[in-house]
Formats: structure tokens, sequence, C-alpha cells
């Protein structure tokens, strides 16, 4: 591939929200996509190619990844995208609920990574991107068990781009804050089948508070796709992209909250190791 020769994106979950707003942006500015829905039928048009994934099934993953690599014979940019929320306090969470929303947002994502590195590492090039969520950098009551499958996606992407230095391909872990697409709507999101009195005020409350939100999102999906674009473009994309105000406005209080325990606790966790012999 020259500088100038449209790079082809593999984008998980293009029949909706972020991942068709994506797979729209990057044809209109002239790269290539294959991306995924369930059936592997996309009314997106010419330049955009689907292959069928269901991320709850275990082999599909690798399965799409190769069908995806034989369309152009090379994969430039693989972004994770496909997922969906899960509300409900963790106490109340079964472990059915836990498990599939792990299986989708987590293993289904690693399951495609193991499958396009080894392509991508062969090319000598390559971009990794992967759609976490503002809620693995700053949590909230109400959809913590959701918070943790992205905590260790985004866990993944740091690790992962220390494993890759010197390989030429390079990681994106994204954090969207709030978007207008489905994500919220009963279409998509999940809910926890108990229910506790006891988290009314806290976990009740915070989902509450995004079902106001459904169709009042601040963050336009197109705008998101540009974003991401011009990150994996820039000569030195970054390991995090924050998007949306409201996500800046939480990771900044959460990076103040980490800073002030670990300096009102510094005496005490340094004081932790063996005395040393001299
Ligand atoms: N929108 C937000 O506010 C927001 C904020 C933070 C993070 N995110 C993350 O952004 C990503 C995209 O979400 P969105 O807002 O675009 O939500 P969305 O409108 O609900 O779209 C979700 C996409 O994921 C696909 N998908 C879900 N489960 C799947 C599975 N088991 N196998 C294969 N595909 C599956 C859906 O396919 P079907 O149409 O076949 O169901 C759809 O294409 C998700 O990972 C989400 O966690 C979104």
């Amino acid at each position: 591939m020259t500088s100038s020769s449209p790079r082809i994106w593999f984008i998980t979950g293009i029949s909706r929200g972020l991942g068709r707003a994506l797979a729209e942006e990057v044809r209109a500015q002239g790269d290539h996509v294959v991306g995924t829905t369930r059936d592997g039928t996309s009314d997106l048009g010419a330049g955009v190619h689907a292959v069928p994934l269901d991320l709850s099934r275990s082999e599909s993953p690798a399965t799409a990844v190769r069908a995806a690599h034989a369309v152009h014979g090379r994969l430039d940019v693989v972004v994770n995208n496909a997922g969906y929320g899960l509300l409900g306090p963790i106490e109340e969470t079964r472990d059915a609920e836990a498990t599939h929303l792990f299986e989708v947002n987590f293993f289904g994502a690693l399951r495609v990574l193991q499958a396009a590195l080894p392509l991508l590492r062969a090319q000598g090039a390559g971009h990794v991107v992967n759609i976490s969520s503002i809620a693995a950098l700053a949590p909230m009551a109400g959809s913590g068990v959701y918070a943790a499958s992205k905590a260790a996606l985004s866990a993944l992407s740091e690790s992962l781009a220390l494993e890759l230095v010197g390989s030429g391909v390079r990681v994106t872990s994204v954090e969207p804050g709030a978007f207008r697409t489905d994500f919220l709507s009963p279409h998509s999101l999940r809910r926890t089948e108990a229910r506790l009195a006891h988290y009314e005020a806290t976990s009740g409350e915070a989902v509450r508070a995004l079902e106001k939100l459904i169709g009042q999102q601040g963050g336009d999906p197109r705008a998101a796709a540009r974003a991401l674009i011009q990150a994996v473009r820039a000569p030195e994309p970054p390991l995090h992209l924050v998007l949306g105000a409201d996500a800046v406005g939480r990771t900044r209080a959460k990076l103040e909250r980490l800073g002030a325990d670990v300096s009102r606790w510094e005496e005490v966790s340094r004081a932790t190791g063996f005395p040393r012999a001299d």
C-alpha cells in the first residue's frame, strides 16, 4: 500500500449507530469498508462489503476476519465497534447476564484481534481501534458490569500497544461519552431481570437519568466518526481518544480524584515494601 492508496477498514457492527456512521464517513473520505452485520448483508452501497458476525458465537470472529481479509487481500484498520450495554445494580446482575455481556463486549473483541493481528503484523502496518466507553475510565452507578467489560477492553488496548512496539501496528482505545444512537434504546440495551429496592437511590437514579437522555445525547455519531478517522490518519495517533465534551469532563474529574487518592495515601502506600538492608 502507498500512502495515497485507499485504506481498507474492517468495522464490526455497521448495521446502525457509531459503526454505521463510521462506515459512511470512511466511504465519503475515499477509503473502503468491509463491515460486519449479523446476517452479512448491508444497504450501505458501493465500497461497503458486508460479512456475517455474531460476537456471541465463539467461532464467528475468526471466520469474519478471514472473509473480510479475502475481499481486498489486506486490512489496514480493524475497528472493534459492535457491543451493547447492560443496566442494573451489580448485586442483582445474574451470571448469565454478565457472561453474555463479556462474551460480546470483551471476548468477541479479543477473538477479532487474535484473528486480525497475524495479518496486520505480516503487513508490517495496521491500526487497531477498540471502541470502549467513558464508563471504562469513569464508571457510574447502575452500569457497573458494562463498565467492567469496557474497562477490560481499554486495559487490553494499553497492554497490546506495548506488545506491538516495533511491529508497525498502532492501537487506539476510544472512550465515547453519550452519542445519539440506539445504544440506550430497548432495541440495544439490556436490563438486569432482578430488582432490589435497596439500590433505587443509587443505581435506580442513575438508570432513570440515562432513560431521560434517550434522543437527547449530546454526541453526534458522524462527528465522532470524523474525529476517529482524523486520529487514525494522524502521524502520531492517540492511545486513548476520549470523545465528547461529557467524556472529557468525566475523564478530568476522574484523574483529579485518582491523583488526590494517590497523594493523600502516598506515605502509607510507599511504606509497604520490605525494609531496605542499608
Ligand atoms: N452511543 C453511545 O453513547 C456509546 C457510548 C460509549 C460507548 N459506546 C460503544 O460504542 C459501540 C457502538 O454502539 P452504538 O452506540 O453504535 O450502539 P447501537 O446503535 O446499539 O449499535 C450497536 C451495534 O453493535 C452490533 N452488535 C451488538 N451485539 C452484537 C453481537 N452479539 N454480534 C454482532 N454485532 C452486535 C449491533 O448489531 P445489530 O443491529 O445486529 O444488533 C449494532 O450494529 C458499542 O461498543 C458501545 O458499547 C456507545
